[in-house]
């Protein structure tokens, strides 16, 4: 295994000794949440790990967690989770977070905003000592009015781009809206540009997580380190 699919591996494992016998799980989109995934499979298959439910957090998820013999439930049954296990693009210092790379932003918030708790994993790239360093801004806007979108992401100082997918076609989320990518540069306000697209019609979701991570778990060569809000 490369060096890096082996601390998103590594990261995964210590995130999954928190699953117990009887929890609803959330499970979150990405090559790292699917590590986390085939662990929970591979304690089903042990026996070590029993009586689980996932809520997964996009279609692709789904898929994946079939494909791994993982018993899967909504929010509609069950819409409290005990503990969500997502991966994330860039965290600062705060445990403030960037998700959306893989496009569903939108669930996984949702899924975060009902779990007790929040376990995000990584591996040591993803550390930013502030967020937007690393990574564009991902918003979920819906197609009408996107110029208009477009132009209101500027005036919050980003340069804002459509996520195009395979052959050039817009990305469409599970919810079939746009991801407008927004290069901010390093910003210095989360609060506040969270707070503005929330206020702005015809945007759904933003991929900013600043207040919904309670624990975040780094791998890194040196080892895991595990950080609690
Ligand atoms: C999915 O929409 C994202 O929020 C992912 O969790 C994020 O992009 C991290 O993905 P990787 O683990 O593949 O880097």
């Amino acid at each position: 295994m490369q060096a890096v699919e082996l601390l998103k591996r590594r990261a995964a494992e210590a995130a999954v000794k928190h699953v117990e016998p009887g929890m609803v799980v959330g499970i979150g989109a990405g090559s790292t949440a699917l590590k986390a995934l085939e662990c929970i499979s591979e304690r089903l298959a042990q026996g070590t790990l029993s009586d689980i439910v996932g809520v997964p957090c996009s279609e692709q998820v789904a898929a994946d967690a079939q494909r791994l013999g993982i018993p899967l439930t909504t929010l509609e049954s069950h819409p409290c989770i005990d503990l969500t296990i997502d991966g994330a693009d860039e965290v600062d210092p705060q445990l403030r977070v960037i998700k959306g790379g893989g496009g569903a932003l939108l669930r996984e918030k949702i899924v975060a905003q009902a779990s007790a708790r929040e376990i995000i994993i990584v591996d040591a790239r993803k550390l930013s000592p502030q967020l937007g360093m690393q990574w564009s801004l991902p918003v979920e806007a819906i197609s009408f009015g996107l110029r208009a979108h477009v132009e209101f992401v500027a005036g919050l100082g980003a340069k804002a781009q459509v996520r195009t997918g395979p052959g050039g076609c817009p990305f469409r989320t599970d919810s079939g809206n746009l991801i407008l990518d927004c290069s901010f540069g390093p910003i210095d306000d989360p609060e506040s540009i969270a707070a503005a697209l929330e206020g702005r019609a015809g945007i759904v979701e933003h991929g900013l997580f600043l207040d919904l991570v309670t624990d975040l778990i780094v791998a890194s060569p040196a080892g895991i380190e595990h950080r609690t809000r």
